[in-house]
């Protein structure tokens, strides 16, 4: 479905629980409050919504948290969006702490891609950003990705004075493996806006730097906004998401759907329009047709672009963990 500014919206990123096994310091607080069970979307009235929003145009979904892994059932729920009639493909964005022991019947139930966020390589240093001492099961869950053939991202956010240096060592990964290293600017949102990031341009000069031969690649590799280089002798490729200094919002097209279903129309606005009302207190046979008309109701009311170099008027208090980035 196109929306106000001829951008074709296709693609939902599906929060399925805000809660985590890890506190990354730049998304989740050390205590949050944990949401009642009947507060989240059940699984049905999550492929309810997805239904409505396929009948929109909507054919790529991203599976998120929070930490997805710790939904109940998760794999029943992609199984039940693969199914969906003209649905392309189904990913999930995860930690990977409990990958390893998941991708199995991850891949059985059809899953698609998978996204692992990884911000160091050291032990020390991964347990200061995220809280946890749990890089081994992370890089078992990266490798167990790896072998499985499921098509593996790794997500790395780069803050200065924390982790910048670590460039080299994550783009190695890509070197050995054929998988895509993405760097993510860090966006105000939320924890966010406590930490200084480090701009992709900067990444980009210091690879060219160091290695000769870098070229752009235009195939598409993802749902969204990263752009890819290739580096010669690498199996795999890098990419950049820069929400900063390379705004992407011109080729936006997606819609966010929050654990509590409140469906975002951008990430940078307080915005949103509630799914769950609509679920919970709608005549059953009225559901479907109410639900599009919402989902249309989002699409349109999509901004040209974020907010988030101008702070004030970046108006979204919900925080990482509880969108699902
Ligand atoms: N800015 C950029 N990326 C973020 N993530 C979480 N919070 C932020 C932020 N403020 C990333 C995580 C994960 C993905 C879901 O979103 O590192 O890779
Ligand atoms: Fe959890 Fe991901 Fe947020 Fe880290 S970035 S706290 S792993 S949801």
């Amino acid at each position: 479905m196109k929306d106000k500014f001829f951008r074709d919206i296709n693609y939902m990123r599906i929060s399925v629980t805000n809660r985590c096994n890890m506190r990354c310091n730049y998304c989740m607080p050390n205590v949050v409050k944990n949401l009642c069970e009947n507060e989240i979307l059940t699984d049905d009235e999550i492929i309810e919504t997805a239904r409505a929003a396929v009948r929109c145009g909507i054919v790529k979904f991203k599976l998120t948290g929070g930490e997805p892994l710790l939904r109940p059932k998760i794999a029943e729920i992609i199984y039940k969006l693969k199914n969906i009639s003209g649905v392309e493909s189904v990913s999930m964005t995860t930690n990977g702490a409990l990958l390893a022991e998941n991708i199995n019947e991850l891949q059985k139930s059809g899953l698609d891609s998978v996204n692992i966020s990884l911000d160091s390589l050291d032990i020390k240093r991964f347990e200061k950003i995220t809280g946890f001492n749990l890089l081994d099961k992370v890089l078992d869950g990266i490798d167990a990705a790896i072998s499985s053939g499921v098509h593996t991202k790794i997500n790395t956010v780069l803050q200065k004075g924390i982790n910048d240096d670590e460039w080299e060592k994550i783009l190695l990964i890509a070197k050995e493996n054929p998988v895509y290293v993405r760097f993510i600017e860090l966006m105000p949102i939320g924890e966010g806006k406590n930490f200084w990031g480090i701009s992709n341009e900067k990444i980009l000069n210091d690879i060219r730097k160091k290695y000769q031969g870098v070229e752009n690649d235009f195939s598409v590799h993802g749902n969204g906004p990263a752009v890819y280089i290739k580096i010669p002798g690498f199996l795999g490729g890098v990419g950049f998401i820069s929400a900063m200094c390379g705004k992407f919002c011109s080729s936006c097209n997606r819609l966010r759907l929050t654990a509590q279903g409140k469906l975002k129309p951008c990430l940078s606005f307080a915005d949103y329009l509630d799914v769950r009302e609509i679920l919970r207190s709608s005549e059953k046979n009225l559901i479907q047709a109410k639900l599009e008309n919402l989902i249309k109701k989002a699409v349109e009311l999509k901004p040209r672009e974020h907010c988030f170099e101008t702070p004030v008027k970046n108006s979204e208090t919900l925080r990482m963990f509880e969108i699902g980035g």
